[in-house]
């Protein structure tokens, strides 16, 4: 990485995430470029407006077409899951060797495609609690303060992980560095796999899962079969902590609609490929039963658009 001050950052998407980091990058004197699946036929300037608790902020955005030319080095993916790979491989050629891309998804998988994709980049995953969502196109909310883990993917390069969080760290969020990014990964699948498909399947909020009990019932059912494909998969000592895990993030994200119930209500696609699929696919490779998960997976699969 150079030791430019004030880089410029392409955010590939444009949902709340996109425009979040957009917002505070633009706020801490990076230039962004925000590349979106449908090309303007030029650059182009949109106004974006971030609200958060103490004041209402706008910038000037750039956007940019996919072909637009210039090398990429330092790349911010907040597409789905499943749109990584479809989002990334149109880009390679203009990906600049050593670049840094840091996808900022939920679930596990994708990462290896885009290791494919961009060999010679230097790849990141970010996990975030940072709450966030658009009151309208690139408008968008802080509506939640927390903090994103940055790791090297697949093994994490100290040094390097620390310069690009000194860099993110320029806009005022909280970013902590690790060298595990894998343990934290499989961590926030077994929460994503407890939570997501079951408050998609039942249209509940997260903390209705632990309140009515026939609901938390099947959210303990469901937190003791992943602990055990966990378990069966060598990671014992995640397998302990997915229910204590499961059930403090429902507890603090009483009030939120996961994001997977966001998408089945908004008729999109969902991550759960990328989730409880990986996580299955992973168990019947092993020989694990996984049947509670594989029920959640194809109900799932038929809730969402054809
Ligand atoms: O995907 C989500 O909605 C979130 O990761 C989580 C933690 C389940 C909270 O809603």
């Amino acid at each position: 990485m150079t030791a430019n001050p004030a880089p410029t950052w392409h955010i590939l998407g444009s949902g709340s995430m996109a425009c979040l980091w957009s917002a505070y990058l633009l706020a801490s004197g990076h230039t962004v470029r925000m590349i979106r699946r449908e090309p303007p036929p030029r650059a182009e300037y949109h106004e974006l407006v971030l609200e958060t608790a103490a004041a209402v902020r706008e910038f000037q955005l750039t956007l940019e077409a996919r072909d637009a030319g210039d090398p990429l080095t330092r790349l911010l993916v907040c597409t789905k899951a499943h749109e990584v790979s479809g989002a990334l491989r149109p880009l390679a050629p203009r990906i600049a060797t050593d670049a840094c891309v840091v996808l900022l998804q939920n679930g596990i998988g994708f990462q290896d495609e885009a290791a494919r994709i961009a060999p010679r980049a230097q790849l990141y995953c970010a996990l975030t609690t940072e709450g966030a969502y658009l009151k309208a196109p690139f408008r968008v909310r802080h509506a939640g303060i927390g903090h994103t883990l940055v790791g090297g993917y697949p093994a994490g390069d100290l040094t390097r992980t620390g310069q690009l969080a000194t860099e993110l760290r320029a806009t005022g969020l909280e970013i902590r560095v690790t060298t595990a990014i894998d343990s934290a990964l499989w961590r926030k699948l077994a929460v994503n796999c407890a939570i997501n498909p079951l408050s998609a399947a039942h249209g509940c909020s997260n903390g209705a899962l632990l309140d009515e009990p026939a609901r938390h019932a099947e959210f303990l059912a469901l937190c003791r079969e992943i602990s055990a494909i966990l378990q069966g998969l060598g990671r014992n000592e995640l397998a302990l902590e997915v229910e204590a895990d499961a059930t403090a993030v429902a507890r603090a994200t009483a009030h939120n609609r996961s994001s997977m119930l966001q998408d089945l209500d908004a008729g999109k696609r969902t991550e759960i490929e990328y989730i409880t699929g990986f996580l299955c696919r992973q168990a019947h490779l092993a020989g694990i039963a996984s049947p509670r998960n594989d029920a959640l997976y194809a109900r799932i699969r038929a809730l969402e658009p054809a």
